[in-house]
């Protein structure tokens, strides 16, 4: 395949999922010694991992999440790839890893980028690159100790628009039989081993008929947390769209989803009120809440129509898709990540030139 035109490759543009599908190759950089070594791009979509590595034994590995568009003016870009560096960091120092930089994370991602050009979906698709970097710990340790080598992998798949049928409301479970995360657990933190125990709740939530599972607080099951893989958001409306008030939980066991810092720095600037405090359970199910979504990257928000708890439905809205507030968010938020308006945040970072 020749390189270096965006969306040249052969797939077919619209009918593009959120599943794995092979690309030219991803990035692999490996900490040894003491070093980060230069990089290289990989052809073949395996790694070699020892036997005996933390990351396979003790599940020393964490991963992010992050899009990259083609823009209205035709060049590619990522969006607050910085935040998902930095979170990176955070994830690694949480289990003893050696992380990359921010510069050599930034380098990652806009190399593998620039490789798999042509399989940057096209302007007005609404699809994306999707990348997903992973730090695992790969020193061969039969002891449970951090790893004396890392290897840190930058991959891409490109993923469609979820939401080319529009965006639906849909329901979600309380689940009550399983913790995400306990109070001083690692919650917060994009841990390989967060995901696999929520398996269980969240298969068994598919096979009920739920869309997404949600988690209460651990030690008193009854504050709001977080779905299994995105934030929680609820708005009340006011008299105008300018009196909305967006309100987000605070816990120190849930994971700082860059975009719902997005969102909630977007709302202060259109003036709405906005508060992260711990949400109690017994406020969504008094009503108070106008709109309630999931969110983070993959389709920035789901809005939520009923959350189902213990045998009783609690009904949010009767709305089929997004509510004024959280609507004017996601094609905000959409129209910044295209620059289909002006970025006075700063958000956008370039990912051909690097
Ligand atoms: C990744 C993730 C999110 C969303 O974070 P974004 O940075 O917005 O993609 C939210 N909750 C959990 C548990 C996650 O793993
Ligand atoms: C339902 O959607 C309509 C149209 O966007 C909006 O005017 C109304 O306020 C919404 N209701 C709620 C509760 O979100």
């Amino acid at each position: 395949m020749t390189a270096g035109k965006v969306a040249s490759a052969n797939i077919d543009w619209s009918s593009l999922g959120f599943s794995f599908i092979p690309t030219n190759g991803h990035m692999k950089y490996t900490w040894k010694d003491g070093k980060w070594d230069q990089g290289e791009f990989v052809t073949e979509p395996w790694i070699n991992m020892h036997i005996a590595s933390s990351g396979l034994n003790y599940g020393q590995e964490c991963f992010e999440g992050l899009k990259a568009w083609q823009c209205k003016d035709g060049k590619v870009r990522l969006f607050r790839p910085q935040n998902n560096a930095d979170r990176l960091r955070y994830s690694a120092s949480k289990a003893c890893m050696v992380a990359p930089s921010r510069e050599l994370f930034l380098e990652a991602v806009t190399r593998v980028v620039k490789e798999n050009i042509e399989y940057v979906p096209p302007y007005g698709s609404g699809g994306s690159l999707y990348l997903r970097p992973l730090l695992v710990g790969n020193g061969p340790m039969l002891n449970l100790i951090p790893s004396n080598e890392y290897t840190f992998i930058v991959y891409a798949v490109p993923v469609g628009n979820f939401y080319k049928d529009g965006i639906k409301t849909t329901n979600a479970i309380i689940i009550d039989d399983f913790d995400r995360a306990a109070p001083l657990g690692t919650g917060s933190v994009k841990l390989g081993g967060n995901y696999a125990p929520c398996l269980p709740s969240t298969q068994a939530a598919h096979e009920a008929g739920y869309t997404m599972a949600l988690f209460l607080d651990a030690a008193t099951r009854t504050y709001i947390e977080e779905f299994s893989s995105c934030n929680f958001i609820a708005v009340i409306n006011g008299e105008s769209i300018e009196d909305t008030t967006i309100i987000t939980p605070d816990s120190p066991s849930i994971l700082p989803s860059i975009t719902t810092q997005t969102i909630l720095e977007l709302a202060e600037s259109f003036g709405w009120k906005v508060i992260r405090r711990p949400i109690p359970l017994e406020e969504v199910r008094s009503g108070k809440f106008d709109e309630i979504a999931g969110c983070g990257t993959a389709v920035i928000v789901t809005p939520v129509h009923t959350i189902h708890h213990q045998g009783q439905d609690i009904k949010i809205t009767s709305n089929k898709t997004l509510g004024p507030a959280l609507e004017k968010i996601y094609s905000t938020v959409r129209a910044l990540q295209m620059l289909e308006i002006e970025d006075k945040f700063d958000w956008s970072y370039p990912a051909e030139g690097f």
